[in-house]
């Protein structure tokens, strides 16, 4: 993993590092308007961004954050040009075979959300290599969603949860939140504290409905690939401003 020189390798001193979120979610938006602003293809933003979310990875394993949820690509992404699409399946792929051995090394447990079965072949086979050899490891809980939606997430835990009814297995009064979380792809590493989209969208563009019915969101206009150690600071210390009353007083 290539890490940026930065400054911001320990807590910064205006956190406090016991109300630090336990999970961050990102919508890694702005590649494409990063590229276009520098005169590039789209692509290189793209490339770009893996550089970033490198650098995230790390950080947060330096600060003490668990786990590290990110939106690589949803279900509607498919609508984009047959290049863009195939260059960024390259990219995933080439990028999780390059860096399964320093993930292991940092302890990282890698997880992938979403409908892989429709990814290509060999990108499900990478899937597949870094999630069975990172499994046992006990550092930050690495998510990343691929071709994700999360209406489509919804609809999937409905089914199973209707096919064991079908079956008698369950009774429809059993059906309650614990049990449709169960069934939901991010059953083990549960809701997000803290969601950040970045480029200034203010949309969920389908990504973690469920999970995010409590989660602080934090927009910033810095596009994905400038998103630094200093800006996931400003998020933290946005976050850690917030009073989070979950419907109470
Ligand atoms: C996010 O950047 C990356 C993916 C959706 C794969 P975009 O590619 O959406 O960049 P913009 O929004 O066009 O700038
Ligand atoms: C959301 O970004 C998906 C990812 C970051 C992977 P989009 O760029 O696809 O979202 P919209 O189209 O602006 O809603
Ligand atoms: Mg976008």
């Amino acid at each position: 993993m290539i890490t940026k020189p930065s400054a911001l390798q320990q807590l910064p001193a205006d956190l406090d590092g016991e109300r630090l979120p336990k999970h961050v979610a990102v919508i890694m938006d702005g590649n494409g308007r990063w590229a276009k602003l520098h005169g590039m293809p789209r692509f290189m933003g793209h490339r770009r961004g893996v550089d970033t979310l490198k650098d995230l990875l790390r950080c947060c394993r330096d600060w003490g954050i668990q786990a590290l949820t990110v939106y690589a690509f949803s279900s509607e992404n498919w609508g984009r040009p047959l290049e863009e699409v195939n260059f960024l399946m390259t990219l995933f792929e080439r990028v999780l075979r390059q860096e399964l051995q320093e993930m292991m090394e940092e302890n990282v447990r890698i997880n992938f959300v979403g409908n892989l079965e429709s990814l290509p072949k060999s990108l499900q086979e990478e899937i597949r290599r870094s999630v069975e050899n990172t499994r046992n490891n006990k550092g930050i809980h690495f998510t990343i969603a691929t071709n994700y939606g999360g209406r489509q997430e919804i609809v999937q835990a409905c089914r199973a949860i209707a096919e064991q009814v079908q079956q008698g297995l369950l009774q429809p009064q059993q059906i309650d939140e614990a049990l449709f979380e169960r069934h939901l792809y991010t059953s083990d590493v549960g809701d997000p504290d803290l969601l950040i989209r970045t480029s200034g969208e203010m949309r969920l563009s389908n990504f973690l409905l469920w999970q995010v019915a409590y989660s602080e969101l934090y927009v910033t206009e810095t596009l994905w690939p400038d998103f630094n150690r200093e800006e996931f600071h400003y998020a933290l210390r946005s976050y850690q401003k917030r009073e989070r009353r979950f419907g109470k007083v």
